[in-house]
């Protein structure tokens, strides 16, 4: 019997090459060898953007195009959106119980985060709501509602993980062994780096390179992207490591481009115009199959729909029978 992986994504924007290179490809890999449940977790963005119901309703679809064009396999992998599984606020209900507010106040991501949301939380987190100090137990409850085993995460949702499995382990303490305690697995990318250099892509620090960016946001990203500083004059010498259009030619070109582009480099023989322009054909090629996979998508959403239906319908059955056992192990199966 194979194994069941849960993994969720929020809701709140398009994926970027940072998804793809630390999550993504780690995705396509697992489908062939698990029973795959993907959660769109809109429950969970709607706690740090439940002033902006819209956004969150349309980037269900968006993100869903975003990982069917990427090359999830919907006969493999079951997408499911959150919000129509009850069952997971239930169980969300009943594990609150089982955890202190101190032990949530402590938990780093959390605390990360608060710090990050001053707009909506205050400065010191003082206006703080209960559903986003509490949606670690909603994310447990994600995860157990599937048995979920395996859980592909960043390495920023370890703590998250623990969470949860502190949660199974005090369930099955009270209650009687009733649910498993999962494991993370990291994916094996590390973090892509931002244009600007940063050590992190991402849509909030206004570093990313969209999947669906098009040909003439491609252009002017890849044209504002960080290069050798010492380099002002187009036979100067450069350090190719430390260019941001040299690490996007390693991830998107082919290798024996990328000795060529890193040799001239070095001995002064090549422009960074010249390697920008080779890095935005480069770049598009790239993306032109994920472009396609998206046009078509985009073109029949009556299919994402039932992606979505089809994936919903089975998740809902898998976590009924999963609160079944939950309550009768906590006496209130009447
Ligand atoms: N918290 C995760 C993130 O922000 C998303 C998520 C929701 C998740 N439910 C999950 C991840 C369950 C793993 C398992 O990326």
């Amino acid at each position: 019997m194979k194994k069941t992986i849960l993994t969720g994504l929020r809701p709140t924007g398009n994926l970027h090459l940072g998804h793809l290179f630390g999550a993504g490809q780690n995705y396509i890999k697992l489908q062939d060898d698990y029973n795959f449940y993907l959660e769109i977790a809109d429950v969970q963005a709607l706690t740090d953007n439940f002033n902006n119901p819209e956004k969150v309703r349309k980037n269900v679809t968006e993100i869903t195009i975003d990982l069917l064009s990427i090359g999830l396999d919907p006969e493999k992998v079951n997408f499911f959106i959150q919000s129509k599984i009850p069952e997971i606020a239930e169980l969300t209900v009943f594990y609150s119980n089982l955890v202190t507010v101190a032990r949530l106040e402590r938990n780093p991501t959390v605390k990360t985060e608060i710090a990050q949301k001053k707009e909506l939380f205050g400065n010191d987190g003082e206006s703080i709501t209960y559903g986003f100090l509490g949606y670690p137990v909603s994310q447990a409850a994600d995860i157990t509602a599937f048995d979920g085993e395996v859980v592909p995460v960043g390495e920023d949702q370890l703590p998250l993980l623990e969470q949860c499995r502190e949660i199974v382990r005090k369930f099955n303490s009270i209650y009687g062994e009733t649910l498993k305690e999962p494991k993370a697995i990291l994916s094996e990318t590390k973090r892509v780096k931002g244009l600007d250099g940063n050590e992190k892509m991402g849509k909030s620090l206004g570093n990313a390179i969209f999947l669906n960016d098009n040909d003439e946001t491609i252009k002017k990203k890849v044209m504002s992207a960080i290069t050798d500083p010492a380099k002002i004059k187009k036979d100067d010498k450069a350090n190719p490591d430390i260019c941001m259009v040299y690490y996007y030619h390693k991830l998107v070109n082919k290798k024996e481009n990328n000795e060529k582009i890193c040799t001239e480099c070095k001995k002064g023989a090549r422009g960074c115009v010249q390697c920008k322009k080779e890095l935005i054909e480069a770049m598009n090629e790239f993306l032109n199959p994920i472009r396609q996979k998206r046009k078509y998508y985009e073109d029949h959403p009556e299919i994402v729909k039932e992606i979505l239906d089809n994936g919903t319908k089975k998740a809902k059955q898998r976590a009924e029978e999963q609160l079944k056992k939950v309550k009768k192990s906590m006496k209130i199966d009447y």
